[in-house]
């Protein structure tokens, strides 16, 4: 099986998983992070490369004030309880979002936790927090007008590297596949740019259900796509259809 060299998730139906069993919001989130352990740990055994999580979004700071507050408090134990697991699994931590407007406990053990993790060689696991594409071009688009105000560009020099290398996820490969649970089609503000040919997977399960059984199936889909890149079929295969995703 091939698999994608990078997987994106965005990981929703947590508070429609509660409301069918009568509970707060909130108990769906916790039942979230541990479907959130499950899958890190299966994706990293299955050998994928990187794992980037769509946790918390621009527009979630919206909801609220009990519901984000109960959400960072889950994100510090989760990664308080994490880190090691993490380490003994060779997980890298990366983060991506405008994490400065975290609260300073969780913005630190953020830092922290990223710092503890960050000579491990084994699957990066990116969490998107306070994440939003529009935001995260925004800021790109800020940093290089202040750039080519300075005189250290040229418009004529700004090309896509250019403009990809001052996004969030700099040094990250395009995602190959994307997975959004709970019935929804949309992208909800998840990495505009970079899902720019990226195979897209809805499934009707909600996030708290997803099981590493239901991820399996999603890669067999993946694995039964055909990308093209906007080139022809017969030139996609000469060319070796999946080289971007490894061998499983
Ligand atoms: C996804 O579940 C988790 C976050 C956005 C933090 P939701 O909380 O969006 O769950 P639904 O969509 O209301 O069911
Ligand atoms: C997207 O889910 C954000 C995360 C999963 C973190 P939302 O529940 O916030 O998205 P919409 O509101 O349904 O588009
Ligand atoms: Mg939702």
């Amino acid at each position: 099986m091939y698999l994608p060299r990078h997987l994106a998730i965005i990981m929703d139906g947590n508070g429609r998983w509660a409301r069918q069993r009568g509970l707060p919001r909130i108990l769906g989130h916790q039942q979230g992070v541990e479907v959130v352990r499950g899958i890190v740990e299966e994706c990293s055994k299955l050998g994928i490369s990187w794992l980037t999580l769509y946790a918390f979004s621009f527009e979630n700071w919206g909801r609220p004030e009990e519901e984000v507050e109960a959400l960072m408090e889950l994100l510090a134990t989760y990664l308080r309880n994490e880190v090691p697991t993490m380490l003994k699994h060779g997980i890298r931590l990366n983060v991506i979002g405008d994490t400065g407007r975290l609260p300073g406990a969780v913005a630190t053990m953020l830092d922290e936790s990223v710092e503890r993790t960050r000579s491990q060689t084994g699957m990066v696991l990116t969490l998107a927090l306070s994440y939003g594409a529009r935001d995260e071009i925004t800021r790109a688009m800020r940093k290089l007008a202040s750039a080519a105000a300075r005189g250290e560009v040229e418009p004529e020099d700004i090309s896509e590297q250019r403009i990809a290398a001052q996004l969030d996820t700099v040094g990250l490969p395009d995602p190959d596949f994307l997975i959004r649970t709970s019935g929804e089609m949309r992208i909800s503000n998840f990495l505009l740019w970079q899902l720019a040919y990226t195979e897209l997977y809805f499934t009707e399960t909600l996030w708290p259900d997803f099981s590493p059984d239901q991820l399996r199936q999603a890669l067999h889909e993946y694995n039964r796509r055909e990308r093209r890149f906007g080139l022809t079929a017969e030139q996609r295969s000469k060319e070796g259809n999946q080289e971007e995703g490894g061998r499983h």
